[in-house]
């Protein structure tokens, strides 16, 4: 199964062996009858350890991604979580992009700092800044977002793991934008891949999930180890949904890509946007890497309000196809102000937001409305 449509379609998803049913059943059981003592029917015990329809997810995700092993989790901070207290420990450092998801930031500078695991926020899409500060600290891990949440910044990939790797830490790619169906972290370098499933891979805004991809059977073993010993399972319920709505991935992020494409483009020209952040703009500071590295740009696009803050809240409110609400990756278009929204727990770090940064997600609507919309909204500002 070679192309990227085809795996989303049909890996993990073999006809129910015992039916036919094309799509096979959710497994809802907490728990497997035994014919004796540890003599397992189908290898399963329990549902926390293993349930048939999250290992269904399982297959299909570490297929998309070009892993060895995946692992569902009950969102995606809980399986950044689970692969922080499996690879790091108390001396150990972390070295992240300066505009992580402010989620991220804080598990790792609340949580993980509380336990004496240190972190350098640095710009990784200066490759030389990159340099200086993995070759000073030699941290234990690097965690990079690429396109990044919110200021949707592009890190080149290769050449960060390369720099990374010769100095012996491991190297972890959160590809939540991005998505495998455009771009794969595994096959540039990066030894783990992390989603959160809530957005792009589940698609329509209805379950919150999160994942951990492998290239690395010994690394995948002591996740496994974790996964169950910590218990942020993925519910089978949640399994199902994320792999149905993974089955329209491909075609999904081709609609947004060309969307929020069209969208960034009328957008660079209005009087009341400053600056329009899209990795599909010749304009764009990270364009050629992502053209390089990406097979799409991705539906995610922010824009700088020319009035400040409070230009940026009222064009917020005035939007009426795109909803004013956090998260993103849904086939509906939304909104938000990421500085008191999304990244409010940032406020005052190094990782802060412009206030008068917008983000939409722009969903697979026709263009035509989206951008009468967006447009509208502007225009009120840029008239009164
Ligand atoms: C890039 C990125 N990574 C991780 C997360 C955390 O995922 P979840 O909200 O599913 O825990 C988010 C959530 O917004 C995100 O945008």
């Amino acid at each position: 199964m070679s192309s990227f449509n085809t795996r989303a379609v049909h890996a993990g998803q073999e006809p129910d062996a015992q039916t036919g049913a094309v799509i096979p059943p959710i497994h809802l059981s907490s728990t497997y009858a035994q014919d004796g003592v540890g003599n397992l029917r189908g290898g399963y015990e329990y549902s926390r350890s293993g349930n048939p329809t999250r290992d269904n997810l399982h297959t299909n995700l570490a297929a998309l991604e070009g892993g060895t092993r995946a692992f569902a989790f009950a969102s995606g901070l809980a399986a950044e979580d689970t692969l922080l207290r499996t690879i790091v420990g108390a001396g150990d450092h972390i070295v992240l992009g300066n505009d992580a998801y402010g989620g991220t930031y804080r598990l790792i500078n609340a949580v993980f700092g509380a336990w004496g695991v240190a972190h350098t926020a640095v710009d990784l899409t200066d490759l030389a800044a990159a340099e200086q500060s993995i070759g000073a600290l030699k941290p234990k891990v690097l965690w990079l977002e690429t396109p990044s949440n919110p200021l949707l910044q592009i890190v080149d990939i290769e050449a960060v793991a390369r720099i990374a790797h010769a100095h012996g830490s491991l190297v972890v790619v959160d590809n939540t934008f991005a998505t495998p169906a455009l771009q794969n972290p595994l096959a540039l370098g990066a030894d783990v891949v992390v989603h959160s499933t809530t957005k792009y891979m589940g698609g329509h805004s209805d379950v919150v999930g999160g994942a951990l991809i492998v290239a690395d059977a010994e690394l995948a073993d002591r996740i496994a180890f974790l996964h169950n010993a910590v218990g942020a399972v993925a519910a089978p319920f949640d399994s199902y949904l994320t792999i149905r709505g993974i089955k329209t991935l491909g075609l999904r992020m081709e609609r947004h890509s060309d969307n929020a494409q069209a969208i960034a483009e009328r957008l660079e020209s209005h009087p009341a946007v400053e600056s329009v952040l899209y990795p599909g703009l010749a304009s764009h500071r990270g364009h050629e890497v992502a053209t390089r590295q990406m097979r799409g740009f991705g539906g995610m696009v922010s824009i700088r309000v020319a009035g400040g803050i409070e230009a940026a809240r009222q064009v917020v409110a005035r939007t009426e196809l795109f909803t004013l609400a956090e998260s993103l990756g849904g086939v509906e278009s939304l909104i938000e102000l990421p500085a008191a929204m999304t990244h409010a727990s940032v406020a005052g770090t190094a990782l802060s937001v412009p206030d008068n940064l917008v983000r939409l997600s722009v969903g697979i609507e026709d263009i035509e409305d989206l951008t009468l919309d967006i447009v509208t909204a502007l225009d009120s500002l840029a008239t009164a």
